[in-house]
């Protein structure tokens, strides 16, 4: 039993929807979020930048005493995780292990479509991890940078969302794929969007459900679980403007975002 927060970062609040997953699956655990704001978007950027960024998320969030940290950005799962894993002490939970394998349990064809920040597609981490767990799969992949700025903006029930998933997706849609896995946090919010360029029959895969159910794993495992039964307290940090933060980030996830602080990430 261990009763300390749970730890998760973004670059921005993509991961809010891995924080709305964690609360279903983990209600009574104490949760701390750090929105790498001032530094979005990570997946534009090289891996050594993204490793930096990553290590100091980590040590910012350890100096709050976390059991457990939840990498809740595809671009530092994919680029970070596998590099700094060993150097900290507690577990790293990333996106993209739990994600490829809901991908492989939706798929029946194994026409598997991944999609992606530039960082994500190119770094093959999704990839390796689906042919890992079925080494028959057929997988097309995209990277599709723009989607980050168009639900930054709020427009991912826009024409213009529409549009440029259409251009984007082209590809995949001709590979005849039955699963496809949004890898990137702020895909999920775009879901209607892409559900109407790709249709009813491709099953689109939100990597924040299986990862919230790994992070349960984890924590069940090493006998890390929560034994209270108060309600969960949720804390906030960014580095760069709360009150955006809060606006947009109110609109993912309905928890009360009052414990929201700006923090200067460079200093760790
Ligand atoms: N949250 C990032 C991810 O999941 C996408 C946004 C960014 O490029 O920073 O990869």
């Amino acid at each position: 039993m261990n009763n300390q927060a749970i730890g998760i970062f973004d670059s921005g609040f993509g991961g809010l929807t891995v924080l709305k997953e964690l609360r279903k699956v983990l209600p009574n655990e104490d949760l701390i979020y750090f929105g790498d704001t001032a530094r979005i978007p990570y997946g534009t950027k090289s891996k050594e930048t993204i490793i930096k960024y990553s290590k100091q998320n980590i040590r910012f969030l350890m100096r709050h005493h976390v059991k457990a940290i939840v990498v809740a950005c595809n671009t530092a799962s994919a680029l970070a995780v596998p590099v700094v894993e060993s150097m900290f002490d507690i577990p790293l939970i990333g996106v993209i292990e739990p994600g490829a394998k809901g991908a492989v349990r939706e798929s029946k064809s194994g026409k598997i479509g991944v999609i992606g920040t530039t960082g994500t597609v190119r770094s093959g981490a999704y990839q390796d991890a689906i042919a890992r767990l079925r080494p028959e799969s057929m997988i097309e992949s995209t990277p599709c940078p723009l989607f980050v700025q168009i639900v930054e903006e709020g427009w991912q029930d826009t024409e213009i969302a529409r549009l440029t998933a259409e251009k984007y997706l082209e590809d995949i849609k001709r590979a005849k794929i039955d699963a496809m896995v949004m890898g990137c946090t702020h895909y999920p919010i775009l879901e209607n969007t892409l559900r109407k360029v790709m249709g009813e029959q491709v099953t689109l895969v939100n990597p924040a459900r299986e990862t919230a159910l790994a992070v349960k794993s984890v924590l069940e495992s090493e006998g890390m679980l929560s034994d209270r039964d108060n309600e969960a307290e949720y804390r906030f940090y960014v580095s760069d403007d709360p009150d955006k933060f809060r606006e947009t980030g109110s609109q993912i996830v309905s928890v009360p975002m009052t414990m929201i602080r700006k923090i200067s990430i460079e200093n760790y």
